[in-house]
C-alpha cells in the first residue's frame, strides 16, 4: 500500500519561502500528503509562500485537491502575526479553489484570522476520515494549544501541528488555551497512537525533524509527568 504514498515535510524559510526572515525564525513545517497513483495531494498548513507549495507538489506530478489546517495560528494558515501579514490559505484560494479542512471548533477563529469565509471550510469532528487517493487521513481533535487544534494520522505518520513536538508541546498560555485539555490530548487522545508511528510536528524545535512515537514517549519531557496535577504544576502557565 505504501508504494504510491506521497509525503513531503517542508521547512518554511529553508525548503520553501527561502529568504523569508520571519519563516526562518518561526521554523514552521508544511506537509504534502498524496497518492502518486491518482495524482491527488493535500497540503497541511500552507503559509509564508502557499503558491510555491502548490508549485512544488505540481512539479512532483500531483495536483493539490485540498488543504488541512492543524489550527488557526497565522504562522500555519496565514493572517496577522505580531504585525506582519503572513500569506496563507486566503492567497492559496485565489490560485486554487480547494476545500479547507478544519476542526469544527476552529471555524470562527479561522474565518476571523484569515478572512476566508466559512463556505470555503469543511468542518470535521474527531475520527472523521478524509481520503486522498486510496489513503485515509484520520482527524484527531486535540484541544489545548487552541480549542480546535487537530492532529492527522495517515499511513503511520502523525502530523501533530502545535499539539506535540519531538521535544515539548505547544504553548498553553494564550487566553483561549486549555492546559487541562492539553494534558488529556497528550495522555489520552493520542495514547492509542502506536510507537512505530512517526511524529511530524508543526515546528522544528528539536535536532530531529521527525521521530517515532516510541522515542518521543521515552524522551519528551512533557510526556513524563505521571498525573494531571503534576503536569499542570509543571507546564500550565
Ligand atoms: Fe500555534
Amino acid at each position: 500500500m505504501s508504494d504510491s504514498f506521497y509525503f513531503r515535510q517542508l521547512l518554511a524559510g529553508r525548503d520553501f519561502a527561502v529568504g523569508n526572515d520571519i519563516a526562518r525564525q518561526m521554523l514552521n513545517f508544511a506537509y504534502a500528503i498524496g497518492d502518486r497513483e491518482t495524482g491527488e495531494a493535500i497540503l497541511v498548513d500552507p503559509s509564508y509562500h502557499p503558491t510555491e507549495l502548490v508549485e512544488i507538489v505540481e512539479a512532483d506530478g500531483l495536483k493539490v485537491v485540498g488543504v488541512i489546517a492543524t489550527h488557526f495560528h497565522a504562522d500555519h494558515i496565514g493572517g496577522d502575526l505580531m504585525g506582519y501579514e503572513i500569506p496563507g490559505i486566503a492567497e492559496l484560494l485565489q490560485h486554487r479553489n480547494v476545500p479547507i479542512h478544519v476542526q469544527t471548533t476552529e471555524v470562527a477563529w479561522v474565518t476571523k484570522g484569515t478572512g476566508v469565509e466559512a463556505v470555503n471550510l469543511v468542518q470535521h469532528e474527531s475520527h472523521d476520515i478524509l481520503k486522498v487517493g486510496k489513503y485515509e487521513i484520520e482527524f484527531i481533535h486535540t484541544p489545548g494549544h487552541t480549542p480546535g487544534s487537530q492532529c492527522m494520522l495517515v499511513n503511520n505518520c502523525l502530523i501533530s501541528g502545535d499539539t506535540l513536538f519531538v521535544d515539548g508541546c505547544g504553548r498553553t498560555d494564550f487566553p483561549y488555551s486549555q492546559p487541562e485539555e492539553m494534558y488529556i490530548s497528550l495522555n489520552e487522545r493520542l495514547a492509542g497512537i502506536k510507537d512505530e508511528v512517526v511524529l511530524y510536528p508543526g515546528h522544528l524545535y528539536s535536532a530531529e525533524r521527525h521521530s517515532p512515537m516510541g522515542e518521543v514517549r521515552k524522551n519528551n519531557f512533557v510526556l513524563a509527568p505521571v498525573s494531571k496535577e503534576q503536569w499542570l504544576a509543571m507546564f500550565a502557565r
